[in-house]
């Protein structure tokens, strides 16, 4: 779906993660949230905030499961994800932070495959993602899960495409800075989410978004295991959505 701007795709989201959470908390239930980071996702978070703010919107049954962390990462890293989600969205609502989950980027090395095993068991005790938002990466990544990554794959660390770390590089005072390595939940991982609401705005998103929405479903652009969940949305705004 393209929207003329931006903030209307953004507000389309927030007003739908907005009535899922009021709907949960009129049914005395929680409401379970797949987050993203990255500039994408802040019109949604911004929203979100402003619902808080000034109608009253309770975060109180919300538990959250970020989909990725750089690792190694300390969490008061001005780069973490953990530091995003604090500034951008969880330090500004009342979430209980005991329900915000994202992966933690200061494991020994041993550590990391039961911490994503547990985190995998985590999202299921809590009866599963409601909602997934994503943003997609310009190597057609969704969460860290590059090129190769497998469908079926779960939460895992996995090694970043030196096309993303290009990307990130501003955020890191150069490239040779940007870690190497992530924890990040798996494609099987998004996919079982019951919702998946996929934003991408602006020209530079264009092509990945015409080969993840349309092109043939293959692990050279895991975004396209998306099309064929029974819930998913792309929501894009005219720049983004210019060469479908
Ligand atoms: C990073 C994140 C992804 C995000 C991507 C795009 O790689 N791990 O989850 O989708 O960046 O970032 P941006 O939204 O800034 O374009």
């Amino acid at each position: 779906q393209a929207f003329a701007v931006a903030a209307d795709a953004n507000h389309s989201v927030a007003t739908e993660i907005a009535s899922l959470i009021r709907q949960r908390q009129a049914d005395g239930r929680q409401c379970v949230l797949g987050l993203a980071t990255g500039s994408t996702p802040l019109g949604v978070y911004a929203e979100l905030i402003g619902m808080h703010r000034d109608e009253g919107l309770s975060f109180a049954n919300v538990v959250t499961f970020n989909l990725d962390e750089y690792f190694p990462m300390r969490p008061d890293a001005p780069q973490s994800y953990h530091r995003f989600m604090n500034e951008n969205l969880v330090d500004h609502i009342d979430i209980d932070p005991a329900n915000v989950h994202i992966p933690y980027g200061l494991l020994s090395t041993g550590a990391v495959d039961e911490f994503c095993h547990n985190y995998e068991q985590l999202i299921d005790d809590s009866g599963g993602i409601d909602l997934q938002l994503l943003g997609i990466g310009r190597t057609g990544h969704i969460g860290f899960n590059e090129p190769g990554s497998d469908r079926s794959s779960l939460t895992r660390l996995v090694q970043l495409n030196s096309v993303t770390r290009v990307d990130a590089a501003s955020d890191f005072a150069g490239v040779d800075n940007v870690p190497q390595w992530a924890i990040t939940m798996g494609v099987q991982t998004i996919l079982d989410s019951r919702r998946i609401r996929l934003l991408a705005f602006g020209k530079h998103k264009a092509p990945i978004v015409a080969r993840a929405a349309a092109g043939k479903q293959s692990d050279s652009v895991p975004a396209t295991f998306l099309q064929n969940h029974v819930d998913v949305r792309y929501l894009l705004d005219s720049d983004a959505a210019s060469e479908l």
